[in-house]
């Protein structure tokens, strides 16, 4: 039988020591935002019917954030205005949850090397161990601001002290509270009509439920992690930079394990999403963020900049270029500093050379656009070949349309043409190197716009002479 599970993301904090004007938990991490990898690990529990997300700082650019990137999901946002503490912040789902007879799943929205494994097996051990409330801790060599789990002698779970409200001997605890927390909200609920503010910071603490619980003899649970570094807390730059490392090198050993060589490791950042096939190798100053796919033997970088919807099949070569949201073929080769973007679509065998931008276009099989190009809203046939510093002007900017160019397959366009869109040059024709093609080109045609060469012959010497007399 499933069990109904229900979580509560607290997200409405301004995050002060980001010293930002975006919110905390819209901070990026590897191609995604703080709060989605918080999300999307709790939509990785198979039985969650609602997401709760607290929302106060900045909520409108949160919740239009969530919207955009959750638009199918079940998401609630609720928002705490003003914030008066994390334990205000889970009472303001309080209507929400009125008669709900489950567990709540509670989270804060600065966690986000969380796995959904780890939660999954939270989430089991609280409701296994018919608990009113589990927390989860990790032990810490250096707690630091972390809240400190104080135990009774019998090892039961007491209550949880923040850092600022901590005496000596509390705060040389070492277990310290990850902020997640089980509760079976039945039971729980009455504490948020209880716990006060009467602490260091003036706030009404999450944390109070657990004393709360335990006075009222309920059963309190705390479920230690393996993986300390997965409850790290974002709350300045530093740590996001920290986590950005941890998440990166996790994600490299992984690979490495596979079979993905990594040249050097410590100056390359990888997003757990993406997956690289084995053989392939990875240079220095390779960032591979969100969601990607490469297949074997491929050879990524150096510094090349994979911005995410990235899917490369076998022996595909990335050489210092930027690529995004765009499929590569078997065998094709990109840059060095070329830039794929907006849906390219490029088959196998297929030359993009340097300084060649493509956005939105066709590219077809062992087609080859060698240098200083622009292919915009194109369509290349196979077996194309595209001169050095050709330009589909595919932008009009007084209708601000953008118009397509088709180049049908066998296509050769000389050096430096422009091919004003919309046009098409047909299978097999030829454009002459330096054409500024207006008009479709039929099919095996040559077309030519420039202006026949002239000679004037002994012209250098007639010009000195002029110039000696
Ligand atoms: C909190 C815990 C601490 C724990 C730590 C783990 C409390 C009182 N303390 O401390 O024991 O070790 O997390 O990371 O809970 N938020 C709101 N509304 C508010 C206040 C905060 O939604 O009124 C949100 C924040 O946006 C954030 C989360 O709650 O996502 C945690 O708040 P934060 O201020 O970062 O708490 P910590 O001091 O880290
Ligand atoms: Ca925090």
């Amino acid at each position: 039988m499933k069990r109904s599970l229900k979580a509560i993301i607290l997200a409405a904090g301004k995050g002060t020591r980001m010293k930002s004007l975006l919110p905390k938990v819209l901070h990026g991490i590897l191609g995604k935002t703080l709060i989605e990898r918080v999300i999307d690990s709790v939509f990785k529990l198979d039985n969650v019917d609602e997401c709760i997300v607290i929302t106060g700082y900045q909520a409108q650019e949160v919740e239009n954030h969530l919207k955009e990137r959750y638009f199918d999901k079940p998401i609630t946002a609720i928002l705490q205005e003003p914030q008066l503490g994390t334990g205000d912040a889970v009472f303001k789902a309080h209507n929400n949850l009125k008669g709900f007879d489950g567990t709540v799943l509670v989270l804060c929205g600065d966690t986000p090397l969380l796995s959904g494994k780890t939660l999954s097996e939270f989430v089991k051990t609280h409701q296994d161990s018919g608990s009113a409330l589990t927390v989860m801790s990790a032990i810490f060599e250096d707690p630091g601001d972390y809240g400190r789990i104080i135990r009774e002698k019998d090892g039961g779970v007491m209550k949880i002290v923040e850092a600022k409200d901590a005496n000596e001997q509390q705060k040389a605890v070492k277990e310290i509270n990850a902020g997640v927390y089980c509760l079976q909200w039945q039971q729980i609920a009455p504490a948020f009509f209880e716990i006060t503010a009467d602490n260091a910071q003036g706030e009404y603490y999450l944390t109070d439920i657990v004393d709360w619980s335990v006075r009222k003899g309920l059963k309190t649970s705390v479920f230690t992690i393996e993986n300390n570094y997965e409850i790290y807390g974002i709350n300045s730059r530093q740590h996001l930079a920290e986590a950005t490392k941890t998440l990166s090198n996790i994600t490299i050993e992984t690979l490495m394990d596979q079979g993905v060589s990594f040249i050097s490791p410590e100056n390359t950042l990888v997003s757990p999403e993406t997956l690289i096939g084995q053989d392939s190798v990875v240079y220095p100053g390779c960032i591979l963020e969100g969601e990607n796919y490469f297949g074997k033997n491929c050879i990524l970088g150096p510094n090349t900049f994979v911005e995410g919807d990235v899917k490369a099949d076998d022996n595909v070569k990335i050489i210092q270029s930027k690529v995004s949201d765009s499929y590569i073929g078997s065998n094709s080769t990109v840059g060095p500093f070329a830039q794929l973007r907006n849906h390219a679509e490029i088959a196998r065998d297929v030359r993009i050379g340097n300084f060649v931008e493509v956005k939105n276009s066709q590219v077809n099989s062992s087609t080859n656009v060698s240098h200083l190009s622009y292919i915009g809203d194109a369509y290349l046939g196979a077996n194309v070949n595209i001169g050095a510093g050709t330009i589909t002007a595919n932008y009009d900017p007084l209708t601000r349309i953008k118009n397509k160019t088709r180049i049908e397959n066998g296509v050769k366009i000389g050096s430096n043409c422009v091919l004003v869109a919309p046009v098409t040059i047909e299978q097999n024709a030829n454009v002459g190197a330096g054409s500024v093609i207006t008009k479709d080109v039929p099919h095996s045609s040559l077309a030519l716009t420039r202006e026949k060469q002239k000679v004037i012959e002994n012209w250098v010497e007639k010009k000195l002479n002029k110039l000696n007399q």
